[in-house]
């Protein structure tokens, strides 16, 4: 158990810096006017014209050596060949082609045509230097001229470019067809699980209209445990205590945010309270988590073929699962007609079960269980409906990313019951802002509300009997 319960204090050590904020406004703009311009959203590495010309340049000579490797390299060979043997035979390729050009580059650039040739041969063109890159979370393709990444929770343009709508159409069909998929025309799009685990969706034109859309959601190996989200300050230290009572005592936990707002990490991080001897059944269209425990029998739903058959929808896991003898389920994210039966296993049993859904708050979060239940086709009365709610979910944890790009658990709330025909809930702790500093970070802290757990004696009776001081509001933390 969390034996210490110091403050927390000082933020996130890695918190984006303040020159390239996208989002934030500024504080103070001129005095002149009270419209404020928009934060600009700068480049990775405003490259000044010169630096873009070279560039440019080394992007056509590629394209050139491209085509002499094209038609020098035995395709058919190339996949027998050793990563040595083929960087030797590109290196000279490349070599004589500059030669026969009368091209002098430098040791560096050349190093990085080959390199960059070798990443167009054998893996992903341009991607692959970002999807090494282990500080990048996120790439994130507009067309072929347009390479957004995410980077310590920061969206920043990078200078890396497709050479044109072809390119950027091989590279994709490249990545697809390596996991059996297909994309073009007549199936535009497309989501599937890469071979590193990262998660990858395309759509090609005609839909995306400007040219390919891509994006990558990395898979991070070592995920984010509940230790570094209290260093990072995404929660404290008391709340992680909460989380792991509520995790014990085997409370059904919703972990609601918005897109990329850090549930699947929160998620994660809760999953990590699970005793090692309960077994764990989890359901996920792409699988990302990462359970420590020793039992645990994971699913992946499948969407359906080219030809529209052999789909496998999280109902179907979902129902199947429970005829598998779950200590816990955990469903990666609620959005669709699971979400029936995983209230009914969460009523009748499976307590101690968890997931994620996308709504911008605890209240929103019930609602949109609503929403998806009535999508379902499933009709019943509103107070039944709301009560199935009420007993099957305990408590729901907001994740947010807040304009800064840091991520924090913004709220836990409890539900409490049902006071006539509307879901009743107390928030225990809530991230508090409190303005945001000159150079546009959010200043705020983590605090409780002052309210008892609804739950308190069951962690009492269940052996965690946390500390009344947990609960009490105390203003001075940050
Ligand atoms: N507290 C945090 N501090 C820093 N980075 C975080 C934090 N939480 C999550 N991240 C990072 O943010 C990115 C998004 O996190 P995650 O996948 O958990 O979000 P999500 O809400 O599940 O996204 P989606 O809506 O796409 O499923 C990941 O790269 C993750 O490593
Ligand atoms: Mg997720």
């Amino acid at each position: 158990m969390f034996a210490k319960f110091r403050k927390t204090e000082g933020q996130p050590p890695d918190r984006p810096a303040p020159d390239d904020e996208m989002n934030a406004p500024t504080p103070g703009g001129s005095p002149q006017s009270l419209i404020r311009p928009p934060a600009s959203r700068l480049t990775e590495s405003p490259a000044d014209s010169k630096d873009k010309k070279r560039k440019e340049r080394l992007q056509d000579l590629k394209i050139e050596l491209h085509r002499a490797l094209l038609d020098n390299l035995n395709l058919a060979a190339l996949e027998k060949a050793t990563e040595h043997d083929l960087r030797a035979e590109i290196q000279n390729i490349a070599g004589e082609t500059l030669d026969q050009m009368g091209i002098a580059v430098t040791r560096e650039e050349r190093a990085q045509l080959n390199q960059d040739l070798y990443d167009e041969v054998k893996g992903l063109g341009p991607l692959e230097a970002l999807l090494k890159d282990e500080s990048i979370t996120d790439i994130l393709v507009n067309g072929p001229h347009q390479i957004f990444v995410e980077r310590r929770g920061r969206l920043v343009l990078t200078d890396v470019t497709f050479k044109d709508e072809k390119h950027l159409l091989r590279i994709i069909d490249r990545i697809v067809s390596a996991v059996g998929r297909r994309v073009d025309k007549s199936n535009p799009y497309v989501d599937a699980r890469l071979i590193d685990g990262s998660r990858f969706n395309a759509m090609v034109p005609p839909v995306a209209v400007d040219g390919p859309l891509v994006s990558i959601r990395k898979f991070k190996k070592d995920k984010l445990s509940v230790e570094e989200l209290v260093r990072v300050g995404a929660f404290t230290e008391e709340m992680a205590a909460y989380l792991q009572a509520a995790v014990s005592t085997r409370l059904n936990i919703i972990v609601s945010g918005g897109t990329g707002s850090g549930k699947t990490t929160a998620l994660n991080a809760l999953s990590s309270f699970i005793n090692d001897n309960e077994r764990i059944l989890t359901i996920e269209d792409t699988a990302e988590l990462q359970l420590q425990q020793t039992h645990v029998a994971r699913m992946e739903s499948r969407p359906p073929n080219v030809e529209g058959r052999g789909a496998v929808t999280p109902r179907d896991c979902l129902r199947n699962a429970l005829r598998m003898r779950p200590d816990r389920i955990i469903v990666g994210e609620a959005r669709g007609e699971e979400v029936i039966d995983m209230l009914q296993a969460m009523n009748t049993g499976h307590d101690g079960s968890m997931t994620t859904i996308h709504a911008n708050s605890p209240r929103d979060a019930t609602s949109r269980l609503e929403n998806l239940i009535a999508m379902a086709g499933i009709t019943m009365p509103i107070k039944a409906l709301r009560s199935q709610i009420a007993s099957a979910v305990n408590v729901i944890v907001q994740t947010t990313r807040l304009q800064d790009g840091s991520r924090r658990m913004t709220s836990i709330t409890e539900i409490t019951g049902l006071a006539g025909d509307v879901v009743s809930m107390q928030e225990v702790f809530r991230y508090q802002r409190t303005g945001i500093s000159a150079d546009s970070l959010i200043v705020g802290h983590f605090t409780a509300t002052g309210v008892r757990s609804h739950y308190a004696e069951r962690f009492r009776l269940w052996g965690y009997d946390l500390p009344a001081a947990i609960f009490e509001t105390r203003g001075d933390r940050s």
